[in-house]
């Protein structure tokens, strides 16, 4: 799995430095979003929409532009997370957070350009006219207030206090779960795929979305700065509510263990060993250290 992820991560990595090169002024806002992204990131959402491509038989290259336009938005939502009004975190991905690095003001417009020339990329996109809007909604959908802001919002205006179980799965289902149900279904639009295999694929996206925040959750306590690239102890400072502040480390950590195995079963139902790389991937997001 380590290879596999490494090999699409290097072919992901080359298309966003093509895309981010054509950027040039304001310099502070050209270098600031590649600072912003080309900063190491793991690059799970467009993996996971080349992975999905493929099983479902397409080239993968039929969804580059795509897949870079959701990291555009997932480093975004990160550059906005950790300004000061929000998360105040100074380091991400090992270095100092783009407000660290380039001040408030400038963090502030750098996430603006990058959400907003995602929508530029997808417009790149070698297909029907017809599927490039469907593409360009679903984005628009699962990146604001029905998916990323409204996740984000919520987890904001639950700190210092006691949530119960439904508001903090719309949390983490919203804040996280929907850029990675994203990928998923963007690759279902692009293949023309509808009705069952989309069904199952949703759902598998949902599971992993929900465990990758519980595992999230879990590193803030129990990772390593070295490895996560962030600050530890982050939530438990701010009083966010999470899986473990509100279940205990234990409990938490079945529920993790739960969530990616019905992750892995229904795939292996529905696609067999055609899904192996789908399968490894809940498993390396129920593992990962980073
Ligand atoms: C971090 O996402 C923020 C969450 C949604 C939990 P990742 O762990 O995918 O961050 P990078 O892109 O690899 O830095
Ligand atoms: C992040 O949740 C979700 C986003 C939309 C960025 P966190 O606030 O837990 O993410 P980290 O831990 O800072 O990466
Ligand atoms: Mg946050
Ligand atoms: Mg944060
Ligand atoms: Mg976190």
């Amino acid at each position: 799995m380590k290879e596999y992820l490494n090999e699409k991560r290097i072919l992901v990595d080359l298309v966003i430095k093509e895309y981010l090169d054509e950027l040039r002024y304001p310099e502070v806002i050209a270098e600031g979003m590649k600072y912003s992204v080309l900063n190491g990131g793991k690059r799970l959402r467009p993996i996971l929409l080349l992975m999905t491509l493929d099983l479902l038989g397409i080239q993968e290259k039929k969804g580059l532009p795509m897949s870079v336009a959701i990291e555009l938005i997932h480093s975004y939502s990160l550059v906005h997370d950790d300004l000061p009004a929000l998360d105040n975190d100074d380091y991400r991905r090992g270095k100092f957070s783009t407000h660290k690095k380039f001040g408030e003001p400038e963090a502030i417009l750098i996430g603006d350009a990058l959400l907003t020339h995602a929508f530029n990329l997808i417009t790149r996109e070698n297909l029907e006219p017809s599927k490039i809007v469907e593409l360009i909604k679903l984005t628009s959908d699962y990146a604001g207030l029905n998916g990323m802001i409204g996740g984000q919002m919520v987890d904001i205006e639950s700190e210092k206090k006691e949530i119960d179980l439904p508001t903090l799965q719309y949390i983490h289902t919203h804040k996280t779960g929907k850029l990675l149900m994203l990928p998923v279904e963007c690759a279902c639009i692009i293949a023309g795929e509808e009705l069952e295999k989309k069904e199952v694929l949703k759902k598998y996206a949902e599971l992993i979305g929900l465990a990758f925040q519980i595992k999230d959750d879990i590193l803030d306590i129990e990772g390593t700065f070295e490895e996560i690239g962030k600050p530890i102890g982050s939530d438990k400072e701010l009083l966010k509510s999470t899986y473990p502040s509100i279940f205990g480390m234990e409990r938490t950590k079945e529920i993790l263990y739960e969530k990616i195995e019905e992750a892995k079963k229904i795939m292996f139902n529905t696609f067999g060993d055609n899904a192996r790389w789908h399968i490894k991937l809940a498993d390396y997001i129920g593992n990962r250290k980073k």
